[in-house]
């Protein structure tokens, strides 16, 4: 593999790598993916206002996220499944993440579980929530975070009930595969990622089988996770997750202003403007478009962090001149992990802070808390 240069490289070798049903089910949007385009596109549009002759010998991309400190503000996205993507993938990539000192978010529908995550670092993670029907499991969930020491709880609020992606059905995506001739086609053509899956017991949902109430085999888990999504969820559920967690809330899935503004209210510590990397309502607009509009209604009330599009450190230097503070990437660590392991959201990682550092420079600043919409033409 040529040594990587972009995000999109990383991308080109995940797609060699990964079997297809897997490659796809990252590469994809509900419906038209629509949103799932504009989430980039939008970034293509805001440029960047260059500055000379200031001195910015001494730069410094550290900064901090809910009150931790991060080496720049660039959390690795809670996606499912990355453990599919590349064989204890959730394991690798919070250990890249803690190598580099960014935080990694395991999602509720990982493959590696809590505690499989927890024995490969060393260094908190943070975990992300889905809050279902059965409120039992919910509590074993955050009560596990806690006994891991996670250190913050990422509560998704944008997926009451599923967007449909038409590849993962065209793909009967299912974790294992199934040993369906269009299965075992896609996974021959990917030897090697073959080989290393059957080094490893982690293929299915480590945090779910043999946990939630009789879910211990992989029939069950199937009817437990289209029965379980619970569409009744309200602000008010913010109160009990709050009361049971006790630590740093980051809500996930705010793409409204007055959705921003209930945020607020709730107490949590962050909200994360979002659409779920267009995976949800398919016609909402770019997480990046709306940003300056909830930044405006919520001031300092609440951390801003924003996700959905980021392909470069020139996306993240744009989110933060918007008003964000922190930001996450969610395709572009899975691309390098299907690419490379955890080498690969290493190089993803690299890629991105490479890319924010010369910027920052280029746009006349050493350090990121300075930027501003001052940084942008047509602000
Ligand atoms: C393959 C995949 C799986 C995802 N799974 C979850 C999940 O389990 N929980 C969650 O809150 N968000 C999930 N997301 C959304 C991400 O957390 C994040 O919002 C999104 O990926 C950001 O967009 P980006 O991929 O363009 O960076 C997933 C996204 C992808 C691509």
């Amino acid at each position: 593999m040529h040594t990587p240069l972009t995000i999109d490289d990383l991308k080109t070798h995940a797609r060699k790598r990964v079997p297809k049903m897997f490659f796809e089910y990252a590469d994809s949007g509900s419906w038209t993916e629509s949103t799932y385009r504009a989430n980039e596109e939008d970034f293509a549009k805001i440029k960047l206002r260059q500055r000379v002759m200031v001195d910015i010998a001494e730069r410094s991309l550290a900064s901090e996220m809910v009150g931790q400190a991060v080496s720049m503000p660039v959390a690795l996205a809670p996606t499912g499944m990355a453990g599919m993507q590349y064989p204890d993938g959730e394991m690798l990539a919070a250990q890249a993440a803690e190598e580099f000192g960014v935080p990694f978010t395991l999602s509720t529908v990982s493959i590696c579980s809590i505690e499989d995550v927890a024995e490969a670092t060393e260094k908190p993670f943070w975990f992300q929530l889905y809050i279902n029907r059965d409120r039992d499991f919910a509590l074993n969930l955050i009560d596990r975070a806690k006994a891991a020491s996670c250190s913050a709880l990422v509560l998704t609020l944008d997926l009451q009930i599923m967007g449909q992606r038409h590849k993962d059905i065209r793909n009967g995506l299912s974790a294992p595969p199934r040993f369906t001739l269009d299965h075992i086609i896609q996974m021959a053509r990917c030897p090697t990622w073959c080989f290393k899956m059957l080094g490893t017991h982690r293929r299915t949902f480590g945090n779910i089988v043999g946990h939630a109430r009789g879910v211990n085999d992989l029939e069950a888990l199937a009817s437990w996770t289209s029965d379980t999504l619970d569409p009744t969820l309200s602000w008010e559920d913010i109160e009990w997750v709050k009361k049971h967690w006790g630590g740093k809330l980051i809500l996930k899935g705010i793409l409204d202003e007055e959705d921003a503004r209930m945020a607020v209210r709730t107490g949590a510590d962050a909200i994360v403007v979002s659409n779920h990397g267009g995976r949800q309502l398919d016609g909402a607009p770019s997480s990046i478009s709306m940003l300056p509009r909830i930044v405006d209604t919520v001031g300092d009330k609440i951390e801003v962090h924003v996700d959905g599009g980021i392909r470069s450190g020139q996306d993240v230097l744009k989110a933060l001149c918007l008003g964000a503070t922190g930001t996450y990437v969610g395709r572009p660590f899975l691309y390098g992990l299907g690419a490379a392991g955890k080498r690969g959201v290493v190089q993803a990682l690299e890629i991105i802070r490479r890319e924010l550092d010369t910027t920052m420079a280029l746009c006349g600043e050493q350090e990121l808390r300075n930027l501003s919409l001052k940084n942008l033409i047509n602000f």
